[in-house]
């Protein structure tokens, strides 16, 4: 390896290229799509752009500085900015997943948050997920935007794209992305039959706190 990567920098990357494939292998994303990133000192670490997960090395992972430069010929992921941003903005947070799980991404083609049709909404951090509106792959608008919808959530939609999920490990994050793709699953099977029935913004608000120590949510 041509940079000097530590014990430590070298386990996170190998962590994402294992997420990379769990992410194949749940179903939650296909070919190159979606993109991972993971704090790392005063860096970011993040899959390459446009590189099939079978073909990742934890050398070819990319390493980021928080003023979005790289050193080097690799080409981190088209969508470094909202990781770089996310991570920028929200210290908590320590490791960003994007997919584009089929049912999350069909709700947000509808422009549609995912309300509290399910108790387990709240381990997102709130009584919906909401979807933040359009803007091109890879743009600064498309970032300010996630941001907005990731306000006091850790998890959003983003129209005709698919989904943010952050955690404050790498396996927090990918667990989330899989509760969310289930929440909108099961708002897309709720909605063949009718009208959503929501639990109540007190409902909600009354597990927000004992969720919190449930599962891998924060
Ligand atoms: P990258 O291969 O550049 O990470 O892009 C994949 C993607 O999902 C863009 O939204």
């Amino acid at each position: 390896m041509s940079q000097n990567i530590s014990p430590i920098e070298l386990e996170k990357r190998c962590a994402i290229i294992e997420a990379c494939l769990e992410m194949n292998r749940l179903g939650i994303n296909q070919g190159t799509s979606g993109n991972i990133s993971v704090r790392h000192e005063d860096y970011l670490l993040i899959t390459p752009t446009s590189v099939p997960y079978k073909q990742l090395k934890p050398e070819t992972i990319v390493r980021m500085k928080m003023d979005g430069s790289v050193k080097g010929s690799l080409k981190p992921s088209s969508e470094w900015r909202f990781h770089l941003d996310i991570l920028n903005a929200r210290p908590e947070v320590n490791a960003v997943v994007h997919a584009h799980p089929t049912y999350s991404t069909i709700i947000s083609i509808m422009g549609m948050d995912i309300p509290a049709i399910h108790y387990m909404i709240a381990v997102a951090g709130g009584d919906n997920i909401r979807c933040a509106p359009y803007e091109t792959f890879g743009t600064k608008a498309l970032s300010h935007q996630a941001l907005k919808a990731l306000e006091g959530r850790k998890a959003c939609l983003l129209e005709h794209h698919g989904i943010i999920a952050v955690g404050a490990n790498l396996s927090k994050a990918l667990w989330l992305a899989v509760e969310v793709e289930t929440l909108a699953k099961q708002f897309h099977g709720v909605l063949q039959l009718g009208k959503p029935r929501v639990l109540s913004q007190d409902q909600i608000a009354a597990i927000v706190d004992k969720i919190s120590n449930y599962g891998h949510a924060d």
